[in-house]
């Protein structure tokens, strides 16, 4: 336990990754880095010690970076731009969740409290596995995908990069739910489902496209 972590965002989610990094153990010391707060505020005990631009100031050997940005396309551009200059980027995996054996988690995802995530499942970079989600076997869940509180994934399910899955919603054995796609809460997801579309119901069916590029 040596390192200092600087959280990005201040919000709601932010105070969920506080929250899951002090659970950890990990880091000595945890500070939150954000555009809207007063430098100096207090988010019950983390302080916000500066802005988002400035994070540079605040790199050193001993430091490591979170993102805490909800918005997946946000949360994507702040990780690419923190690697790009080499800083420290953690991994944030609550000690209550369930992670499997030969499952892989990159970097800057967070697992949050009460989750489980079976064998043999991917998990990519910049991830939020959100409160109380199971994830199956063998499941393959993109760059910057969001699975919402309370989801559950079957065994074999692919989930494109950037795609978002709304609260409470289940996905079948062997699905495919394309990148950049929403399904929305408490979706049952009986079929694959395209990229670049808004799905909802039970079963899911696209509503409209959802286009990010
Ligand atoms: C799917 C979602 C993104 C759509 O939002 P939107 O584009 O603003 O859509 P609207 O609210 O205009 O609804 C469009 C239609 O879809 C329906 N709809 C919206 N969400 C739905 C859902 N989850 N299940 C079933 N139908 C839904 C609406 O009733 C409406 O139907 P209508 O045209 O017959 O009136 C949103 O409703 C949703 O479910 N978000 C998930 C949020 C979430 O899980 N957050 C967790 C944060 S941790």
């Amino acid at each position: 336990m040596a390192e200092t972590l600087y959280i990005i965002g201040a919000g709601g989610h932010g105070k969920v990754c506080a929250d899951t990094a002090k659970a950890t153990g990990h880091y000595n010391h945890i500070a939150f880095l954000d555009s809207q707060r007063d430098i100096g505020d207090a988010i019950g005990e983390w302080e916000v010690v500066g802005r988002p631009e400035s994070f540079a100031d605040f790199a050193d050997t001993h430091s490591v970076f979170f993102v805490a940005i909800g918005d997946n396309r946000a949360r994507r551009q702040w990780l690419q731009r923190l690697t790009g200059e080499q800083v420290g980027i953690a991994t944030l995996v609550h000690p209550t969740s369930i992670i499997a054996e030969h499952v892989h988690i990159g970097a800057g995802t967070l697992v949050v409290a009460g989750s489980i995530i079976n064998g043999f499942t991917q998990i990519g970079q910049g991830c939020i596995i959100n409160t109380a989600t199971s994830i199956d076997h063998d499941c393959s869940i993109g760059d910057y995908v969001h699975i919402a509180p309370g989801c559950h994934l079957a065994g074999t399910v692919t989930v494109g990069e950037e795609a978002f899955v709304g609260i409470g919603s289940a996905v079948i054995p062997n699905i495919s739910i394309g990148s950049h796609s929403i399904i929305g809460a408490g979706s049952a997801v009986t079929s694959n489902i395209d990229g670049n579309v808004v799905a909802v119901g039970s079963p899911a069916r696209p509503i409209r496209p959802h286009h990010r590029e």
